[in-house]
């Protein structure tokens, strides 16, 4: 790990920077510099998200990178989900209307199969299922897609990066190929040091914008460092794209959540690696991405 800042300066002035990531993962920016795009909770503005819909709509528009959010049951299921509560996006209220606030760890996974996790969104998608992670990586598969995994949460389920880990690796996804299908990203970092801990051939991001001085810290676990959109600059990505990780490439950058044709410019003018969308047909036609 050591500071590249002569490189990264010229291929800044070049407006090449984002060339220059190679972490573990195929999570390298596209051909030319262009940033990959990822569909955000699947591709969300269209289909429920985190529905099993949501990466086959991903899948049909010709993406191949999803992202996703993991949490913990009651029982110690693992189950894509975006927010603690069951209440956004299931008819959670209507069939246990007396467990407020509906809070994910409060429920078994029995519990949570049998609600509706699509009529929020559309009756078009009544009937999907909040997924078990395993279903999910099933499908992922399945779709030949590419996987950033979420860990959400992770101070509310002590243990969950050692069990999602156990999980991807009985599923296939620690070894050979796989390996450069996936990104387990968190806002936590202590989560993101556990995980390259438990197992360091793993890609890891941090979500969140570290101040320069801690990126040298944050290059010792994870390898992408993946903050707002709206907190960046070219300057910081730059600065992000000196330092290498600890698979000994440069840190890359992931900007979220970019819905719009021009922040998308605005993002990938700044070298970002990667965009990750709500909508990520509009960030293609708007960025020419592959
Ligand atoms: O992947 C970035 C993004 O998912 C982080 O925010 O709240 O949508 O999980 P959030
Ligand atoms: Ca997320």
């Amino acid at each position: 790990m050591y500071v590249r800042v002569v490189a990264a300066t010229v291929a800044a002035a070049l407006g090449t920077a984002a060339a220059l990531l190679s972490p573990g993962s195929d999570a390298r920016a596209g051909e030319h510099g262009v940033p990959t795009v990822i569909a955000h909770r699947g591709a969300s503005a269209y289909a429920p998200e985190n529905t099993l819909a949501s990466i086959d709509k991903a899948a049909e528009l010709g993406f191949s990178w999803v992202e996703n959010d993991v949490q913990r049951t009651r029982d110690g299921e693992l189950v894509v989900l975006h927010d603690d509560s069951l209440q956004r996006t299931t008819n959670v209220e209507d069939v246990f209307p007396g467990r407020a606030p509906w809070k994910v760890r409060d429920f078994t996974a029995a519990e949570i199969a049998r609600l509706d996790a699509g009529s929020w969104y559309s009756p078009a998608y009544a009937g999907a299922r909040v997924p078990t992670l395993k279903q999910y990586m099933r499908r992922v598969e399945r779709n030949h897609e590419k996987l950033l995994l979420e860990i959400k949460n992770p101070e509310l389920y002590p243990g969950i990066e050692q069990q999602t880990l156990k999980l991807l690796g009985n599923e296939g996804w620690l070894s050979g190929g796989h390996l450069r299908r996936l990104i387990v990203q968190s806002f936590s970092a202590d989560s993101m040091r556990t995980v390259h801990e438990l197992k360091p051939a793993v890609t890891t991001a941090y979500l969140g914008k570290p101040s320069v001085a801690q990126l040298h810290q944050f290059a010792g676990f994870t390898d992408l460092i993946n903050p707002s959109y709206g907190s960046l600059s070219r300057g910081y990505v730059s600065t992000v794209h000196a330092f290498d990780g600890p698979h000994g490439r440069p840190l890359g950058v992931f900007a979220w959540t970019v819905d719009d044709a021009a922040t998308a410019r605005r993002a990938a003018g700044y070298g970002v690696d990667g965009v990750i969308s709500n909508k990520p047909d509009v960030v293609r036609a708007a960025l020419g991405s592959d």
